[in-house]
């Protein structure tokens, strides 16, 4: 089924996304209803009852009961109707059905994580399609606002408590996230996908999105790389302009710092990064990598360290 979206509204594939557009067009066509009929009669009158002359004085109207009782009954009801629809379906909105696929969702600047009941992560949101999914979202450092614009699902994602928020997608596709609360420098740049895929799919996709703890070091922080969200600002090709230095060749480098010393980049300078990374500031850089990788363990800081030294 193709869907790109109309004038108004994106693409639609959330159970919800019904219903709340049946609500904005409905708003819709009652605006351009009155308008169309307001403007008309502004019109109308004014050219009717224009002044022809100095003598031309118009004759005082009277109060219609009938007509103001029409505008205040007509407008009472369409509020009514509005009012009601909007808040059922906010209710809907709020909250989740029974027996949810529930997903945490980290926020941090600038990147996405998240993570699946079997402990499997990723940067990108993998769902089956047809089930109602619960995301429970925190964030690690400011404000964020998780958006989807065609399940029509948007909540502000907090540091130090949770938001959660629903929905259930209708047909197998790949739709963008987007970060709706300004946080920052990359705040545009942060964003993710929606992968829903069938439950088979979804199945294989949690199997292999576990981190093999027989795998090389490398090849784990590989994964963790992504993961972790660390690509957000951190490339490996060498483009210039990113938010943090790039890992190609930046092992066994010397590497100047803000306070126009220089370090050269080894496995205790990294640790010493990652888990402290106001530390030590390189050159034209600033300060702005979370402190969101405190709790690492030994083992994938080990991993993430070999992947960056892999980076040649
Ligand atoms: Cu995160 Cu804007």
């Amino acid at each position: 089924m193709e869907d790109k979206g109309t004038l108004w509204l994106p693409e639609a594939a959330s159970t919800v996304a019904g219903e709340i557009d049946g609500l904005f067009y409905f708003v819709y066509w009652v605006s351009v209803v009155l308008f169309v009929l307001v403007v008309g009669v502004m019109v109308y009158f004014a050219v009717k009852y224009r002044r022809r002359s100095q003598a031309d004085r118009p004759s005082p109207v009277h109060e219609s009961k009938l007509m103001e009782a029409a505008w205040i009954v007509v407008p009472t009801i369409l509020v009514l109707v509005v009012f009601t629809w909007g808040f059922k379906a906010f209710l809907k909105l709020e909250v989740a059905p029974p027996g949810a696929y529930e997903v945490r969702v980290y926020a941090q600047k600038w990147s996405w994580r998240f993570e699946y009941p079997n402990g499997a992560t990723s940067s990108d949101l993998h769902v089956p399609v047809g089930r109602p999914i619960r995301l429970k979202m925190s964030s690690a450092d400011v404000l964020h606002s998780f958006f989807v614009p065609a399940f029509r699902v948007k909540q502000d994602v907090l540091p130090n408590r949770y938001t959660s928020v629903w929905f259930e997608a209708t047909r197998q596709d790949t739709f963008q996230v987007y970060c709706t609360e300004y946080c920052g420098t990359s705040h545009s740049g942060m964003l993710a996908k929606v992968v829903v895929q069938s439950q088979d799919e979804f199945n294989n996709f949690l199997a292999e999105g576990m981190v093999d703890p027989d795998a090389p070091p490398a090849e784990r922080g590989a994964l963790l790389y992504t993961q972790l969200g660390c690509n957000a600002c951190h490339n490996v090709d060498g483009a210039a302009g990113g938010i943090g230095p790039t890992f190609q060749g930046l092992y066994g480098k010397q590497e100047p710092l803000s306070d126009g010393s220089t370090v050269e980049v080894d496995d205790n300078y990294l640790r010493e990064s990652i888990l402290e990374p106001n530390a030590k500031i390189v050159q034209g850089y600033g300060p702005v990598m979370p402190a969101a990788y405190t709790n690492l363990s030994e083992e994938e800081l080990n991993a993430l360290i070999a992947f960056i030294q892999e980076q040649q």
